[in-house]
């Protein structure tokens, strides 16, 4: 079997790999954090890698991707490229997942455990994992990562149509053997037995459980969009081969719909809105905005596609908010100044400083209201970071879709901007978001900034109270049954306020 040299800033690895492997699967098992938006269809240029030794010959795919100079230093597409022989292949660190938001806020309850000894919450992210295991006395140990399908592409529907198209065991068996890490290196951490795990509530978004627990996702990728399966049941740890004890219950809570998943039924639990008289809003803004509006006991939802701009992917220089990643823009005496993540030379730009890029560069006047970019094509953030005529558009997009979800909500339930009381900003990106920015660029309507609150990962927050107090599960069901989903894409104001909010 040929032998494969990993050299990375940590050091090198030799392993060997069969013959005929893609350079970008031996690399995602061995933990790189390979970006692999367009899910290795050779479209994106995303999973470069500079390699020697026994390799495919170049593709077509590469040849348009990669620049000649970039084809001369022996620079590859991981998608695209097999190993034929004895390769050498040159990394980037594997991902530090210290800006993976673990942490939420939720309020006080009482503590009637799911769990006898011990419990784990996990929330699936589509590009994240985080995971905490809890003790009768509390917090116990907690591990984020990310999530492996990223293989299969960066968002939600490349998932759905590739276990369509028959890795839906791959996809299964992938994200069971991170969560099954997960558990180990909890335990491991507390030094106990992972067989001594006897529950978990695992949440996430309704495609990534029907892709943890095999359910078929067809439903969810054609219309009317109809999601047979909403979870909200509970099964065994052996179902999903999880290590943890022989009887350990893992309950998966109720999505609310086919793009409305259990992630904002437990997110909506650990803010509690839905326990109160005021108007308030909940958004949980990634590759996909889900929102959920609490007014006069009514609560009203919808999911709008804003793409992978925000999670740091599908840009010309997106990457995950991980090292090397400038996360913070300010402008200082009419020159942008950069934070790059880990202190280091830029390498690109991920969600947070995505917006703050579109603010400075709005605020600097280097952009008119369209998006239009009035001197140059690009404008150079730091390094080999920059932002492209082409970026600007994506983002335009995201951000309009975001905040014509929010205002369609408003609208289908009457209230105006003034007499929401509070917005609760959920999830990784809302965590690290400038909320001034946001509001400067049109992420969400101006009004709401002196009302937003920041949630952190309010899903696991909301998971871990499932687990903390079983009598949670029926409330939480009961949020998810009463719910009302707003199909976008069918709705007039919708559209009518995707093209007003595409101005900056
Ligand atoms: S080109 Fe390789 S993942 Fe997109």
């Amino acid at each position: 079997m040929p032998k494969i040299t990993l050299i990375s800033p940590a050091g090198k690895t030799v392993i060997t790999a069969k013959s005929g492997a893609l350079l970008s699967e031996l690399l995602l098992s061995g933990g790189s954090s390979l970006e692999m938006p367009c899910g290795g269809k050779g479209r994106c240029g995303k999973c470069k890698v500079r390699a020697e030794g026994g390799l495919s010959e170049i593709t077509a795919e590469e040849i348009a991707a990669l620049r000649p100079e970039e084809q001369s230093a022996g620079i590859r597409l991981a998608c695209c490229t097999r190993l034929t022989g004895d390769a050498t292949v040159w990394t980037e660190a594997s991902p530090k997942a210290g800006q993976i938001q673990a942490v939420g806020i939720a309020g006080s309850f009482a503590k009637k455990p799911f769990f006898r000894n011990y419990g784990a919450a996990v929330d699936i992210g589509t590009t994240t994992l985080a995971a905490r295991l809890y003790g009768k006395e509390g917090l116990v140990s907690s591990a984020v990562s990310f999530n492996p399908q990223r293989l299969f592409g960066a968002d939600v529907i490349s998932r759905i149509h590739a276990a369509m198209e028959g890795n839906a065991e791959e996809l299964a068996r992938c994200i069971r053997k991170e969560i099954a890490r997960l558990l180990t290196k909890m335990a491991g951490k507390a030094r106990l037995p992972v067989q001594e795990i006897d529950a978990m509530v695992i949440t996430g978004n309704t495609a990534m459980l029907h892709l943890f627990a095999k359910a078929d996702p067809a439903p969810l990728a054609a219309a009317p969009f109809q999601a047979k399966e909403l979870f909200g049941k509970t099964a065994e740890g052996k179902d999903f081969g999880l290590p943890c004890h022989a009887q350990a219950k893992i309950y998966l809570p109720r999505c609310i719909s086919a793009f409305v998943g259990a992630d904002i039924t437990t997110a909506l639990l650990a803010s509690g809105i839905c326990d109160r008289e005021e108007t308030a809003l909940l958004a949980d803004i990634g590759t996909n905005g889900e929102m959920a509006l609490w007014h006069g006991g009514r609560l009203l939802c919808c999911s709008t596609a804003a793409g992978p701009a925000f999670e740091g992917a599908g840009l010309s220089c997106g990457m995950p908010g991980v090292t090397g990643a400038i996360d913070q823009i300010l402008v200082k005496d009419g020159k942008l100044v950069v934070h790059v993540i880990g202190d280091v030379p830029a390498s690109g730009i991920c969600g947070s400083g995505v917006v703050d890029a579109a603010a400075a560069i709005k605020q600097l006047g280097w952009m008119d209201e369209t998006g239009y970019l009035r001197s140059a094509e690009e404008i150079i953030l730091a390094g080999e970071a920059r932002l492209t005529q082409k970026d600007i558009r994506m983002v335009q997009l995201a951000k309009s879709a975001i905040c014509a979800g929010v205002q369609t909500l408003l609208d289908t339930a009457g209230v105006e901007d003034e007499s929401l009381q509070a917005f609760a900003v959920a999830g990784g990106f809302g965590s690290y978001l400038n909320l001034k920015n946001a509001a400067m660029i049109g992420l969400y309507p101006p009004k709401l900034e002196s009302k937003a609150i920041v949630l952190g990962n309010a899903a696991l927050s909301g998971a871990v109270m499932l687990l903390e107090n079983a009598d949670l599960i029926c409330r939480s069901e009961q949020i998810a049954q009463c719910a009302d989903t707003v199909d976008l894409s069918a709705d007039p104001v919708f559209m009518e306020q995707y093209v007003q909010c595409m101005q900056f």
